[in-house]
């Protein structure tokens, strides 16, 4: 008797067969996706990673399989040979598979199935919770089938492309030494020397950099990186980057090996040519139009800075301006506005509107200052335009192009908070009202992002990391006005998202050790810290710069998914939970003890 795998082996996968195929003796493996008894025939849906092809079990053609098919339920592991036949009259075209159905006359049950905690659809219901608990069933469902093979596709790409620019492919440790600043780390214990802990590494950035001390000259990576964050939807504790670096370069250098690895990627993925260079608009530029450094560049709708005439009109009697203008700190108070043009405007109901002030308290607001625009130039249901000087109301309408029935929001204050709440309203009030092409890829670069930003406590720290080259025509200003200084930094943003960051970095020992002052480290310190990269750059760095791209976010672009979630395979949630195997969970106190751990009160 031939046998199933070792003789009767598989000829096709569930997607494969078409008209062409009638005739043909085939043998499938899969999963049965649903079954229907229809007057002494069974059918089956058989699916598997190609997709979907109906099985008919005929007591004429085998009363054996025909037998064994009445047993048949949802998620049977089976396999199945047979004839391919025309389905005439049943035709489905809504399945690729759909002209056709296989006639079984052998048929095997490789393992039974529990009744599933889900329906394994597309369109699934199931509380995602659940989903992730289970999760290999969930990963059975054809839109997640299709985002791994999708994500599959990006890492042949990538190594692809990459391997053509001369990379070489180089792992880094994932347990590395714990250098303080930049994301919170993981740690592991050390066993071998108690009392000790390694980081889990939330990036490859100074090894890749010793790289290029090494004379690697290019180098990359498909890295798994770690960091103790706070999750969103967009951000996950454990994720990959496609990391490179490169010895000799500018910025353009670096960004072109990045646009040709999108460009591939987009044609191979999507089959879609994207259009090179992409455009490049400074974080200045950035954060004055959009109040965003990853801004959507797919809608229009730019904010409008009016400090200028809030200031010529002196507050223009409104006591909430004039306060803020003449409050004194690091930094003046900005205000600026955004406009939303009648078209829009007129989509929103007064009630909505209103309810807008509650988002953007939501992004740390306290109000939300607004008008509807009236005829000539009157503005209405505005609380703040009631002691407003009737020429600095002008003059708004004037620097904004108010228009009779535009929408106009104002923002005053710190100039970080007015550009996340406008850019988040912009953002908001867009979704709303569906304002954003869904079909479109607007890529961009953002540039010359500011070296140092002031932390919480006020203190100056690296914006993106202290090896970051400044720009040269800022260094005079690094010991004046540090806080001025634009690094050789940029991103790439696509569709309001960041996928990729990197910097030109220092190579100079006499920049270095003024960066470290400009955020008050000793060179003690410094050495303390990252004294292995400052020992090997004594002895000859070349010029170098790189970046890295998140390929988990480039992956839930290029599947059209909405959250990280559906591009990884075992991902964490909220909590930081992997649901399917319950991790993090308690250790023994022995194993506890061999790393000499002790447990202090732990908050249930
Ligand atoms: P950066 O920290 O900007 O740069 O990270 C690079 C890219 O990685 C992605 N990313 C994430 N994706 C998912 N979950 C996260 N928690 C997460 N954090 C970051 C983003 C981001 O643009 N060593 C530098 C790169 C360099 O300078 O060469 C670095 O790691 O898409």
């Amino acid at each position: 008797m031939p046998e199933f795998l070792k003789d009767i082996k598989r000829t096709h996968d569930c997607g494969a067969l078409r008209a062409g195929d009638v005739g043909k003796r085939v043998v499938l493996y899969g999963w049965v996706a649903s079954r229907r008894d229809h007057g002494g025939c069974v059918f089956i849906d058989l699916r598997d990673r190609g997709g979907f092809t109906q099985v008919i079990f005929e007591p004429g053609v085998s009363a054996d399989a025909h037998t064994m098919a009445g047993e048949l339920r949802s998620e049977f592991c089976i396999g199945v040979a047979g004839v391919v036949h025309d389905r005439g009259e049943r035709r489905n075209p809504n399945l690729p598979t759909g002209e056709v159905e296989l006639r079984c006359d052998h048929l095997t049950v490789f393992s039974r199935s529990d009744t599933p905690p889900f329906e394994i659809v597309d369109d699934s219901t199931a509380n995602e919770l659940v989903r992730l608990k289970y999760r290999a069933l969930d990963l059975r469902r054809p839109s997640l089938q299709r985002n791994f093979l999708l994500r599959s596709q990006i890492y042949q790409t990538a190594r692809r492309v990459l391997s053509d620019h001369r990379f070489l492919e180089i792992e880094t440790p994932f347990l590395v030494k714990y250098t303080p600043g930049g994301a919170r780390n993981f740690l592991v214990p050390s066993r071998l020397t108690p009392g000790t802990f390694y980081a889990l590494a939330e990036s490859p950035q100074l090894f890749k950099q010793l790289f290029m001390v090494a004379g690697f000259d290019r180098y990359f990576q498909i890295v798994r990186c770690f960091r103790d964050e706070d999750l969103r939807q967009d951000r996950q504790p454990e994720f990959t980057q496609i990391d490179l670096e490169m010895s000799f370069v500018v910025e353009e250098d670096v960004q072109a090996v990045v646009e040709s690895l999108m460009a591939a990627l987009w044609k191979d993925v999507l089959g879609l040519e994207i259009v090179t260079p992409f455009p490049r608009l400074s974080f200045a530029e950035a954060m004055a139009l959009y109040g965003s450094d990853k801004p959507d560049l797919r809608f229009g709708l730019p904010l409008c800075n009016v400090t200028d005439v809030v200031r010529k009109h002196n507050g223009g009697n409104v006591e909430m301006l004039q306060k803020a203008i003449a409050a004194t700190g690091p930094e003046p108070a900005v205000v600026k506005a955004w406009r939303l043009p009648a078209a829009e405007a007129s989509k929103m109901s007064n009630a909505e509107v209103d309810k807008l002030e509650e988002f953007v308290k939501g992004l740390g607001a306290r109000g939300l200052a607004r008008a509807r625009i009236g005829a000539g130039g009157t503005w209405t249901r505005a609380p703040i335009s009631k002691t407003m000087s009737e020429a600095m109301r002008q003059d708004l309408n004037a620097a904004a192009g108010l228009q009779e029935g535009d929408l106009f929001f104002l923002q005053f204050g710190a100039r970080k908070l007015v550009n996340t709440v406008l850019g988040g309203l912009r953002l908001h009030v867009a979704n709303k009202l569906n304002l954003i092409p869904k079909d479109q890829w607007k890529f961009a670069w953002v540039t010359e992002f500011p070296l140092l930003e002031r932390s919480d406590d006020g203190k100056l720290v690296a914006s993106h990391h202290p090896f970051t080259s400044p720009m040269a025509e800022d260094l005079d200003k690094l010991e004046s006005a540090p806080a001025e200084v634009r690094a050789r930094a940029y991103d790439l943003v696509l569709n309001g998202n960041e996928i990729a960051g990197g910097s030109i970095r220092i190579h100079r020992a006499d920049v270095q050790s003024r960066v470290f002052k400009a955020i008050g480290l000793t060179e003690d310190d410094a050495h303390a810290k990252f004294g292995f990269l400052l020992d090997a750059f004594r002895h000859g760095p070349p010029p170098h710069g790189g970046i890295a791209a998140g390929l988990d976010r480039l992956a839930m672009l290029l599947c059209g998914a909405d959250s990280l979630r559906d591009v990884i395979a075992f991902p964490k949630t909220q909590k930081g939970t992997d649901l399917c195997t319950e991790a993090p969970a308690p250790v023994t106190s022995k194993q506890l003890e061999e790393l000499h751990i002790a447990l202090t009160h732990i908050e249930s």
